[in-house]
């Protein structure tokens, strides 16, 4: 359960994370020219620029290795602590993924990175959607469900070990005996971040996330996940936050924007799509119900690997700051979001989006106050 304040459903400003690119080939699948980098120079610069633009958050990704031609990937957990040393207010979030990490070398590596950095790291518990994967590395490939029930008893086993001296645990994956960690994660504690829409996702986050990460989708396909994940969350008084993936293609005409989306598409990498779409939608049906993240996502949608162009973040920047307002209106705390030239385009969207956003937020609460 959370240990962070509870959101004002509404109220508080809609907070703003970005991909961070530590994997080869940006985030989109195409051929497009892409000013973005993997390395760590352009990393490190990348967070600073962000920081400064107004983004509370960036959320790095692991992959060992790739079905969908992004050769080179930088470890996570490594990488967010090289980000953390060249900023001073950006959160990093680390992604984990459990299998290949066990939640004791997990909870110990991230507390010392806590201290290191006074409470500015955070971690995704990702569950696994690339078979290859498990296999190219000798991980057993557990089904749909069960890998959930392995990343809540991995959520269970870092909070327990986190909060409490003599700490134990007796679970089907992870087991604790008497077990204090010290030191500590330093105050805050590391939020927890999950993602996946499948039912034993959504059931996950109701139960044992700070915060659940979610495909891109529009305002009411997001209100009904926001709506069942609460009603479910009421039952054991967690309050999960809501974050929602968007490409953001914001330029000063919607038709150079739109000409930019067309152009991603033009180019996209049908062979590399296909093979990613093929590996994800067959992970997502393995879940009880036959559905997952991207059960519902077309050829278009999957050049974006999240279904970040389904939120229509594309257009001018009053456009897409009334579009992140709808969004909050929706439920969301928080928009995670990805640029095809990562550099330019974030400091773009904190010169241009970030204070329409503001702009809309605080006209809103004046409204709320007259009435
Ligand atoms: C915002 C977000 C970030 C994710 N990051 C990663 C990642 O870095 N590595 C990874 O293997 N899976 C990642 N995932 C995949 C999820 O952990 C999960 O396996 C996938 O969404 C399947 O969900 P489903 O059960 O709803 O089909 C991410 C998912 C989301 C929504």
């Amino acid at each position: 359960m959370s240990s962070h304040p509870q959101p004002q459903n509404g109220q508080e400003p809609i907070r703003f994370a970005y991909w961070v690119p530590n994997v080869s080939g940006g985030l989109v699948i195409s051929k497009i020219p892409q000013r973005t980098s993997w390395d760590a120079d352009y990393n490190r610069r990348l967070a600073q620029i962000a920081e400064e633009a107004g983004f509370d958050y960036a959320l790095t990704q692991i992959r060992f290795t790739a079905g969908y031609g992004a050769e080179y990937q930088h470890e996570s957990v490594a990488f967010s602590h090289a980000l953390l040393a060249a900023t001073s207010r950006l959160k990093v979030i680390a992604a984990i993924l459990p299998g290949p990490w066990n939640p004791t070398l997990a909870a110990k590596q991230i507390a010392t990175i806590s201290q290191l950095t006074g409470g500015r790291i955070a971690v995704n518990i990702v569950s696994g959607w690339f078979s290859g994967e498990f296999r190219a590395i000798g991980e057993p490939w557990l089904d749909h469900d069960e890998r959930y029930r392995r990343s809540e008893e991995f959520i269970r086993s870092l909070r327990g070990i986190w909060t409490k001296d003599d700490f134990s645990f007796r679970g089907d994956f992870y087991r604790y005996t008497h077990y204090t960690l010290k030191p500590k994660p330093a105050e805050p504690l590391p939020e927890i971040f999950q993602g996946g829409s499948s039912r034993a996702a959504r059931d996950m986050a109701a139960r044992v996330s700070d915060w659940y990460f979610t495909n891109g989708n529009t305002p009411d396909a997001i209100k009904a996940q926001v709506e069942d994940i609460r009603a479910k969350a009421a039952e054991s008084g967690n309050r999960p936050r809501i974050g929602v993936n968007a490409f953001v293609i914001a330029r000063d005409t919607e038709a150079e924007a739109r000409a930019v989306l067309q152009e991603i598409l033009d180019q996209a990498d049908p062979e590399a799509v296909k093979a990613f779409g093929h590996e994800v939608k067959n992970a997502g049906k393995a879940s009880p119900e036959g559905e997952g993240n991207w059960a519902k996502s077309s050829f278009d949608d999957l050049v974006q690997y999240n279904d970040g162009f389904k939120t229509n973040l594309i257009g001018t920047p009053d456009q897409i700051a009334e579009r992140i307002v709808a969004l909050k209106d929706a439920g969301v705390d928080l928009a995670l979001l990805a640029f095809l030239h990562f550099q330019e385009e974030v400091a773009y969207f904190g010169e241009h989006v970030i204070p329409r956003v503001r702009a809309l937020e605080a006209a809103r609460e004046r409204r709320a106050e007259a009435a």
